[in-house]
C-alpha cells in the first residue's frame, strides 16, 4: 500500500511539490535541484522514472550498511507491532540490550549511553555533561569540523556553517588542526599540539571543561590525523582536567574499518558520539556515550538533560538490528579489504589526473581534493566557494548515475561498507572519466 502511495508521484512532480512546500538544507531555495527517490537497495537507489545511481556517499555517509536491507526492516516492523513508543522514564527491551551492547564495543570503560534523535543532540548532550561534571564552561572545539546544527552544536562547529548563527552560544574556543589546506598543508603532530598547548595555557586550564573532536573529520576533509596527535590530545587533556569527546557521528560503525575511528590509534576519550551508523539511518538514532567515572558522576547529581524520544524503541530496535548485520555479515573486515582497493584507485586517479592535488582515505572514507594550479596548488573553488568546473563535474556525475557530495574543491568516496571490488570499480570508472574534463582546466 505505502509503496503504491509512492509511486503515484513523478520525479518532477516530487520536486516541484517538495520545493513548495518544504525547505531544503544548507541552500538558497531558488538554487536546489533534488534528485527525485522512489527505492533503494544496496548500494544503489533509483528515480521513480527508474534512473539508477550508485550511491557512493552512503546518502549522507550514514547508510553504511547499505539500503534496504530485510533484517533491519524485519527488527522495526516487529518492535512497532509490539511497542511503537514508550516515555523515557520507562525502561524498555530494546534499550536496555542497546545499552549494553555498546558498552561491549566501545572503547575503554565507556560503558552508559545517552540516547538523542542524532548527531547534533549528542554533541549538546555531551557538552552538557561536560559542563556539569567538571564544573567548568569552556569547550574547545576545531575550525575544520561539523558538529551538528542545532545551537550549541553549531557553535563548537568550526566550519562556515556557523558563521550565519553567529553569535550564539558563549564559551567556545576554536583551535587549528594539523592541516592547514591544499596550499600550506600538514603540520607534525608536535607541532599541532604544541598550539593547543599554548592555547590550554593562554585560555585557563581551569576554565575548560571539554576538548571536542572529530576522530577523523567528515565533511572537512577526511582529515586522518597525523599518528601521536590522539595519544597527544589525550595526554594533554588528562593532564589539564579537560575532558576529551571524540565525536564519532560521521566516522564512526565501521567508516574506517573499526567501530570507532578512535580505535586507530588506541585512545580511550571520556565520551563518544555517535549516530548516522549506529542504524544506518533506517531509523534516527544518536547518542553519546561516557566513560564509567562521569556516568557515576549522576549517581547522587541530577543529569539536567532530556528529550521526548530519549531511547525510543524504534531507534534501539534499529541500531541493534544494524550492529547486528555489521557482524553477520562481517562488514568491519570488508571495509579494511574495500579501503585497501579504494586506496589504490584514488592513488591511481592522482598519478594519471593533473587535477587531482591530494587524496586521502581510511577504510570506506575517502575524499579527492582537485586543483586549478599543479605548481601554486591552487583549489579548482575556493573557500567556501564553488567554481564552474566543480558544477561541471557534478553534473557528470549525476548524468552519469553516481552520486555523491562535492563540497568547494572536494568531492567524496564514501560508498556503503557492503560494496564489492566490481561495484567500487563500476563509481571508480565513472570518476575517471569526469575527471578528464576538469584536467583540461589545469595550469601550470
Ligand atoms: C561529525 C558530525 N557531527 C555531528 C553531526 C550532526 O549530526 P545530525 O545531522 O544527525 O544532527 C554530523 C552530521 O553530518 C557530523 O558529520
Amino acid at each position: 500500500m505505502a509503496t503504491e502511495v509512492l509511486q503515484t508521484m513523478t520525479g518532477e512532480e516530487m520536486v516541484a511539490l517538495s520545493k513548495k512546500h518544504t525547505l531544503f538544507e544548507w541552500s538558497a531555495q531558488s538554487k536546489v535541484d533534488p534528485i527525485p527517490v522512489a527505492k533503494a537497495k544496496g548500494i544503489y537507489f533509483w528515480t521513480p522514472e527508474g534512473k539508477r545511481f550508485i550511491d557512493f556517499n552512503s546518502q549522507l555517509m550514514c547508510v553504511n550498511i547499505g539500503h534496504g536491507d530485510e533484517r533491519v526492516i524485519r527488527a522495526i516492523q516487529q518492535q512497532v507491532e509490539v511497542l511503537a513508543y514508550a516515555n523515557p522514564f520507562m525502561a524498555t527491551e530494546p534499550r536496555a540490550r542497546l545499552g549494553a551492547k555498546l558498552a561491549a564495543i566501545a572503547p575503554g570503560d565507556i560503558d552508559c549511553f545517552f540516547f538523542t534523535n542524532g548527531g547534533s543532540e549528542a554533541n549538546e548532550n555531551a557538552i552538557k555533561i561536560a559542563r556539569l561534571a567538571t564544573g567548568r564552561n569552556k569547550i574547545l572545539a576545531r575550525y575544520r569540523s561539523y558538529h551538528g546544527a542545532t545551537h550549541g552544536s553549531m557553535m563548537l562547529t568550526g566550519d562556515p556553517r556557523r558563521w550565519a548563527a553567529e553569535p550564539g552560544m558563549p564559551g567556545v574556543v576554536h583551535v587549528l588542526d594539523p592541516y592547514h589546506g591544499l596550499e600550506r598543508g600538514w603540520e607534525t603532530a608536535q607541532q599541532s599540539l604544541a598550539m593547543l598547548e599554548e592555547i590550554i595555557q593562554l585560555e585557563g586550564p581551569h576554565t575548560i571543561a571539554a576538548f571536542i573532536l572529530e576522530s577523523v573529520s567528515g565533511t572537512n576533509g577526511v582529515l586522518v590525523p597525523p599518528d601521536g596527535y590522539m595519544q597527544g590530545v589525550r595526554e594533554l587533556c588528562t593532564k589539564h582536567g579537560i575532558l576529551m569527546i571524540c565525536d564519532e557521528v560521521m566516522a564512526g560503525f565501521g567508516r574506517t574499518g573499526e567501530w570507532f575511528a578512535i580505535n586507530h590509534w588506541n585512545v580511550v576519550p571520556d565520551m563518544i558520539s555517535m549516530a548516522k551508523g549506529l542504524t544506518s539511518a533506517y531509523v534516527q538514532l544518536g547518542a553519546v556515550g561516557m566513560r564509567r567515572a562521569l556516568a557515576d558522576h549522576f549517581k547522587d547529581k541530577v543529569f539536567y538533560g532530556g528529550l521526548t524520544y530519549n531511547s525510543h524503541p524504534m531507534g534501539c530496535a534499529a541500531a541493534l538490528a544494524t550492529i547486528q548485520v555489521y557482524e553477520e555479515d562481517r562488514l568491519l573486515e570488508n571495509t579494511r579489504k574495500m579501503g585497501a582497493v579504494m586506496k589504490e584507485l584514488l592513488q591511481n586517479l592522482q598519478s594519471r589526473h593533473p587535477t587531482v592535488g591530494a587524496v586521502r582515505s581510511i577504510g570506506l572514507f575517502g575524499i579527492v581534493e582537485l586543483v586549478r594550479n599543479r605548481s601554486t596548488r591552487e583549489p579548482m573553488a575556493p573557500f567556501n566557494g564553488s567554481s564552474e568546473e566543480m558544477a561541471a563535474l557534478g553534473r557528470f556525475f549525476r548524468e552519469q548515475g553516481l552520486y555523491t557530495l562535492l563540497r568547494w574543491n572536494t568531492f567524496f568516496t564514501n560508498p556503503p561498507l557492503c560494496i564489492t571490488e566490481k561495484e567500487l570499480r563500476e563509481g571508480f570508472a565513472i570518476i575517471d572519466r569526469g575527471l578528464e574534463a576538469t584536467d583540461k582546466a589545469v595550469v601550470g
